[in-house]
This record gives C-alpha cells, structure tokens and sequence, in this order.
C-alpha cells in the first residue's frame, strides 16, 4: 500500500524494489537512478540514491527542504510535484519526458521510447519551445519570489507533459537549489552554468539562473555559447579558462549573440546571458518579454489562423503571480 502526501513517507515494497515490469529505469546521473513506477494503475517516478555519501545525503536533503517549501500551501503548476519521500528516495509526479530528450529527438533524430510525441511537433517547434520557456519562467518566479537559487536550470530538468496537443513544462532537480551566500563549491552544469557561479559562487544571486535560461533558450536551437573546452571539464579545472569565456564575452558580446539572429529570441538574449549579473533583467521582465513576443507574433499573423497563433490562443497567458492558488484550474 502507498501512502501519498502526508508526513512525506515511502512505504511501497515496490518502490523499494529493484527494477521489473512495473519499474522501469528512465533516468542516471553519478548520484542517482530515476524510475517510473505504476502500482495499481498509478505510475509515479521516483529517484533513488546510488550509494551512501555526504554530498548525495546533502542534494537530497537539498531537494527534500526546497521543495517542502516551494509546495507548502499548493502545488505550483509549473513546478514538478514532490509526493513523498524518506532517507533514500523521494517520489514525483510522473511527466511524459524531458527537453534535453526532445531536442536531441528534434537535432539528432534520437528515438524517445515510451513517448508519444505530438505529430506536429517538429513544424511546430517555434511554439512549443516558446509554451515551455513561458512556463519555466513563471516557475523561477515563483523559485526566486522565496529568495531560493535553483541552481541547475539546464533542458535535462524541464519536465515536459504532452496532452490533446498542448505542452506544459515543469522545472525538477532541487538538488543544486540554494539560498544566496549559503554555497561556497561551484555549481550547476558546465554548458549553462552562469561565470559567478563557477567563479565566485558564494556572491552569486538568482540571477545566475536567468544566465543558464538563457543558455536553454540557446539549446532549443543547438546554439552552445560556453566553448566546448570548458563544457567537459569540471568546475575547478575550468576557473581559468572561465574567466577567460567571461573576460571575452564582456569585450565582445555582439560575437555571441550574433548566432542568434536567425532565432525569435535575438533581443531577448541580449537580456539574459549578460555577464554582470546586476544587468540582467529578472524572472519577472523574462515572463514579460515573452508574453510580448506571443502578443506580437499573434498580430502579426492574424490574416491566417497559423498553428503558431491557435496555440498560442488557447495558452490564457494571465500576469505572473506568487500565489500558486491563482493557477489552480
Ligand atoms: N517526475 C519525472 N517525470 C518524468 N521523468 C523524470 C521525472 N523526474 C526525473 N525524470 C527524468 O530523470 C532525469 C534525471 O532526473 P533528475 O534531474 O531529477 O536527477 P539527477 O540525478 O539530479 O540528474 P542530473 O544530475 O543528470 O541532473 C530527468 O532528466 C528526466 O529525464
Ligand atoms: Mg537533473
């Protein structure tokens, strides 16, 4: 028997199981194994730790505390729903996939198994893309309204849900999630990670966040701004060549942004992956960015209902709120 919600507890045998017919592996990092799990036609997902360790212990007591208080009312519909937990494992609500699989799906042709996807989803990228990035904003609203660094935004944790052709994204992965001041290690993922955050983690703020969103908005297109080089190499071996990317990107940002001028989010960019963090614009005016260029590209196309546009319609974009009730159905 399950037990779901109250005092954050896991008591399935099955959860604690290894992997079968009704538990199948879909996720792996060094730390942890993410399952899907139906018992009794629910299916949930649910990450396991590896092996016993002082920073596994912390990420997971990380990710535990962060969301504990990002759901403390109601659950935020664009944040991944944590459904219990205990010392080794916590549970989630099961999403369909997430953005990293779909844009190798969509760059290198991977196959995404156990997936439907949407059959207009290549044409329709434009859309898509904008619906997920829209929602992952209003989530770092939401992550920064408490003063919380999430730490880790990168397209392998935006959770995607495909439903009657519509697409909701949720943001996952608390591990990194962090008040300002509180961390002292690097963190984050080499290809999106913010300079600051590698290079003087301590004084970085949520703004680091909007530098990687802008390097996701970056990966939609397989644009890659941090050079190759840094990108496979840890965090420590990385400091110099970092400072170097940096010191080159503040001297001659048009080099950077110039390999967005055949996206939608040329300007937008220019806004996010900013080297000083003071100026770049907050989660707020990235949520608001965006409705603009919906309301633009809506009028711009009204001749001829585009798929664009009847997306687009059927969003019911409402203005950024703090308070989760307000986007309960
Ligand atoms: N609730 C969920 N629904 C569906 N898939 C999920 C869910 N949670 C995680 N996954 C899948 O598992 C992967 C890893 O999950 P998560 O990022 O939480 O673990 P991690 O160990 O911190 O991974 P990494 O270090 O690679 O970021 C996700 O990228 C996604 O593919
Ligand atoms: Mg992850």
């Amino acid at each position: 028997m399950k037990i779901l919600s109250l005092g954050f507890m896991l008591a399935s045998t099955l959860l604690a199981a290894p992997p079968g017919e009704n538990k199948i592996e879909i996720g792996r990092s060094n730390f942890a194994a993410v399952y899907r799990v139906t018992i009794d036609r629910q299916t949930t997902v649910v990450k396991e730790k590896l092996f016993v360790d002082t920073e596994i212990d912390e990420q997971f007591a990380n990710e535990v505390s962060t969301l504990k208080l990002l759901q403390h009312s109601r659950k935020h519909p664009f944040i991944v729903t944590m459904l219990a937990s205990d010392n080794n494992s916590i549970e989630f609500e099961s999403m369909d996939t997430d953005l990293d699989q779909v844009l190798d799906h969509l760059h290198i042709n991977r196959d995404l198994p156990l997936v439907t996807l949407p059959a207009d989803l290549k044409e329709g990228k434009d859309a898509y893309f904008h619906k997920a990035l829209t929602d992952i904003s209003r989530a770092l609203i939401f992550v920064h309204a408490h003063d919380v660094i999430h730490g880790d935004v990168k397209p392998g944790n935006i959770l995607l849900q495909f439903k009657n052709g519509m697409l909701v994204a949720k943001l996952c992965d608390f591990g990194m999630s962090h008040k300002k001041g509180t961390r002292d290690k690097p963190f984050g993922t080499m290809a999106y990670v913010a300079p600051e955050a590698v290079l003087n983690p301590s004084e970085a703020d949520t703004s680091s966040d909007i530098w990687s969103f802008g390097n996701v908005v970056g990966a939609c297109y397989a644009i890659f701004m941090q050079p190759t080089a840094l990108v496979q190499q840890s965090a420590q071996q990385n400091r110099e060549n970092f400072e170097e990317f940096k010191a080159d990107f503040k001297k001659h940002p048009q080099k950077y942004y110039a390999n967005f001028k055949n996206t939608p989010y040329y300007e937008l960019i220019q806004q996010l992956l900013v080297v000083k963090p003071k100026k770049r614009i907050d989660a707020h005016q990235l949520f608001n960015k965006l409705q603009e260029m919906t309301q633009k590209k809506s009028n711009a196309e009204s001749s001829e209902l585009s798929f664009m546009q009847k997306f687009l319609l059927s969003l019911h974009i409402k203005k950024p709120s703090d308070d989760p009730e307000e986007y309960e159905n």
